[in-house]
């Protein structure tokens, strides 16, 4: 049994790891987030009512809070951030906050209360776009967001912990992810919760933008078994394999919905808007993981989820803030 001290554990991807870790394992699991507007408690129900579970309420930036509480437990795996780019173009100060001024403080804090790994959960967007082919752990880091930018230094903070105060280490960079829960402002949800209210989808540009879509069950999988069984100091990839472009998604989307593409809205594209990300996955397939899901079928799941849970996302949508 070991102790796990998630970070952001009440986000999309924090809480769909924290289910995965109570069904995969006998871990403890302390969830430590400031329940910012993406941080739900009800991501965590009926979850919170396992003895195996705790929730501190507490800011990542702020010191005395993660020392309060992060020791004794064995590993950090550290997913709280600000995780918008629509976001951090109109408000990029607390993204520099929270994503590396709260990476530091928690690498610093885990390493003087004697965590014995920690994995710091980053993004394929660090890389930036790439027209052909796809870039490997060892590429240059070349961000075009605030966002990205700022993840991209948060993976070399992290890293520093690890070559300069022996802080074991391991970091991911995942592709683009989608599933139940995720904030209704991000490109999937935005579509389905649109579409349901009866709206036409917004697609930037002309809808040529690719990205790898990776279902959140998949990714869970995979930081848990780099959390557990990566080589420390190594940062490790974890793709979809699902490249899709953002219009052979919204036609999906529609096929699920039984809609047609009379719905779509083609509106002004972002400034920097990356064009495609991949990435290859070497490291990961040496330790055997690999995604188990194929996109239309995680797809119509997470619609199905969508449309089963009005009352999760309802009250959210006043919260959305896209460029
Ligand atoms: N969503 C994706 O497609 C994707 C892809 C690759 C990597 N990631 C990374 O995965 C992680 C989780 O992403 P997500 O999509 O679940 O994001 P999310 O926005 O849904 O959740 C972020 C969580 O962090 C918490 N948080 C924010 N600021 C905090 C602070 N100062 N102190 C404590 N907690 C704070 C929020 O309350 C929330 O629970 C992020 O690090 C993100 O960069 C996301």
């Amino acid at each position: 049994m070991a102790r796990i001290f998630v970070t952001g554990g009440a986000g999309f991807i924090g809480s769909a790891f924290v289910r995965h870790l109570l069904a995969t394992s006998d871990d403890h699991i302390t969830v430590f987030d400031a329940l910012t507007y993406a941080g739900r408690r009800e991501n965590l129900e009926p979850l919170l009512d396992d003895p195996r579970v705790t929730l501190i309420v507490g800011d990542v930036a702020n010191r005395d809070e993660v020392r309060g509480a992060i020791g004794g437990h064995d590993y950090v795996a550290h997913l709280a951030a600000e995780s918008h780019v629509d976001r951090s173009l109109l408000d990029p100060d607390v993204f520099i906050r929270t994503n590396c001024v709260g990476t530091n403080v928690v690498c610093d804090e885990a390493n003087q209360a004697g965590v014995q790994r920690f994995l710091h959960v980053s993004t394929d967007e660090v890389y930036g776009s790439i027209t052909t082919g796809a870039f490997s752990e060892q590429d240059p880091l070349t961000p075009s967001s605030p966002y990205s930018a700022s993840k991209a230094s948060s993976d070399l903070i992290a890293l520093s912990h690890h070559t300069s105060n022996n802080l074991d280490v391991v970091v991911t960079r995942s592709s683009n992810q989608f599933g139940p829960r995720q904030f209704p402002e991000k490109l999937i949800p935005l579509f389905i919760t649109t579409l349901v209210g009866g709206g036409n989808v917004p697609v930037y540009g002309d809808g040529t933008n690719v990205r790898d879509w990776l279902f959140v069950e998949d990714n869970c999988a995979a930081l848990d078994a780099v959390m557990r069984n990566g080589e420390t100091g190594t940062i490790y990839n974890i793709a979809g394999h699902n490249e899709r472009t953002n219009l052979e998604v919204v036609d999906a989307l529609l096929d699920c919905m039984g809609l047609d593409r009379s719905r779509i809205e083609f509106v002004q594209d972002r400034p920097g808007h990356d064009y495609r990300y991949a990435i290859t996955t070497t490291r990961t397939n040496n330790l055997n993981i690999a995604p188990t899901r194929a996109f239309e079928p995680a797809l119509e799941q997470t619609v199905r989820w969508y449309l089963d849970n009005k009352q999760w996302w309802a009250p959210l949508t006043t919260l959305v803030r896209n460029r």
